[in-house]
């Protein structure tokens, strides 16, 4: 851990206390200003006043290290913060388009849409994309991949970084993922997330799907505000790791996209207001056909705007690029159609192989797995 993070840096924070935040999984000073004080007084017993102060000395400490903005600064300052900001590209020309460049750090960025719209296509590709150094449009950072859906799948992560021309092995081991199995347990991880953040230089947290246990979990209305309670307190805490570890945060969220369920704007997120209130960033995604359209919705500085995208083995993609896969699929699979057809002699010149090659079997196997 970075000795400036350490909780016994704090003057006044002994080895007692710093045992009882531990024990409630708080580990270091980040973590502090990321709970708050009172959270910190809830879970390690101590008084609200004293949590207060820890929580300020954490955030005063954050500040002369120039981890974190003062409180009152001037707008210089704030355009110098914002400089330190990263972008992750989507590895696309028009969603890069749409978001300026890329997914920015310091910033919750909420993906919407329903299902089979390509959210978690998205996740998966920045998940590769964060990976590509600097000058490649990339953090060369690593991803906390919080999968509440079990939808996470590396086979996808393969195929996009194949066609990134990434080194897959590589790009699978900076991916660390975390199972969600309840809302509580999401949170749960998340709250224990500093550590593995700073330990393996995260640049993106992916939560997907961000409110679907909670939305499974509390069902009718008379739990509705004790959810938007909880789940207001996941999101707020995803948007100031995001801003502390100056790390990009991406929180996705199933809506219904069909006008004669709901009345209004049919594109409402519906119980994810939450979200939408805290993120920086929505984007709106839609299916139209084969195609995706994504729609920047409520950025401070972006135009609303909406673009096509499409859904393919490089997980977004251009338009351009999918259609020109499509065709060379076509015609491969016109090639093998023909070689099909063609007389028994080749058939057995590669049963031949076949024989040949199992030979070698062991050793090809165990190359495989090393690969
Ligand atoms: P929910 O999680 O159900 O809300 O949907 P989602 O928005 O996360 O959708 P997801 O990102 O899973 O998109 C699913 C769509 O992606 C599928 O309908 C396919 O069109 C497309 N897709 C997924 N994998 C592949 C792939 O390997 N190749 C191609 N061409 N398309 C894929
Ligand atoms: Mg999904």
């Amino acid at each position: 851990m970075v000795e400036d993070l350490r909780l016994d840096s704090l003057e006044g924070v002994g080895p007692v206390t710093t045992r009882k935040l531990s024990d409630a999984g708080v580990h270091n000073v980040m973590d502090l200003i990321v709970r708050g004080p009172v959270e910190i007084a809830e879970i390690t017993g101590m008084e609200k006043d004293t949590a207060e102060k820890i929580v300020n000395k954490a955030r005063q400490h954050l500040v002369e290290t120039g981890l974190l903005s003062r409180d009152f600064v001037k707008a210089t300052e704030v355009y110098k913060r914002r400089q330190d900001i990263g972008k992750i590209t989507t590895g696309t020309n028009c969603l890069d388009t749409l978001f300026d460049g890329g997914i920015e750090t310091q910033a919750l960025t909420e993906v919407y849409g329903e299902f089979g719209s390509g959210k978690t296509q998205f996740a998966h590709t920045l998940s590769v994309m964060v990976q590509k150094p600097k000058t490649e449009g990339g953090l060369d950072g690593g991803v906390l991949y919080i999968d509440t859906e079990n939808t996470f799948r590396p086979e996808r992560i393969v195929s996009i970084a194949q066609a990134h021309e990434m080194d897959p092995e590589k790009v699978l081991d900076r991916i660390i993922v975390a199972r969600a199995y309840n809302s509580a347990h999401q949170t749960l991880i998340l709250e224990e997330a500093g550590p593995v953040i700073e330990e393996n230089n995260i640049k993106l947290i992916v939560v997907d799907s961000a409110v679907g246990l909670f939305r499974a979990e509390y069902l009718g209305r008379g739990t509705l505000s004790n959810r938007q309670q909880k789940l207001n307190h996941f999101v707020h805490m995803l948007s100031r790791i995001a801003e502390t570890y100056n790390c990009a945060a991406i929180a996705t969220n199933q809506v219904m996209a069909s006008p004669d369920v709901f009345f209004g704007d049919p594109t409402r997120p519906i119980g994810g207001n939450v979200v939408a209130h805290t993120s920086t960033y929505r984007i709106y995604f839609k299916k139209s056909g084969k195609k995706r359209i994504a729609r920047m919705v409520d950025s401070p500085h972006h135009p609303e705007e909406e673009v096509i995208f499409a859904l393919g083995e490089a997980g977004v993609m251009d338009l351009e690029d999918a259609e020109k896969k499509t065709t060379k699929k076509t015609t491969k699979k016109a090639t093998k159609k023909e070689k099909e057809s063609e007389p028994e002699t080749a058939i057995e010149s590669a049963e031949l192989e076949t024989v040949q090659a199992t030979e070698d079997a062991d050793s090809d196997d165990l190359e495989s797995l090393e690969e």
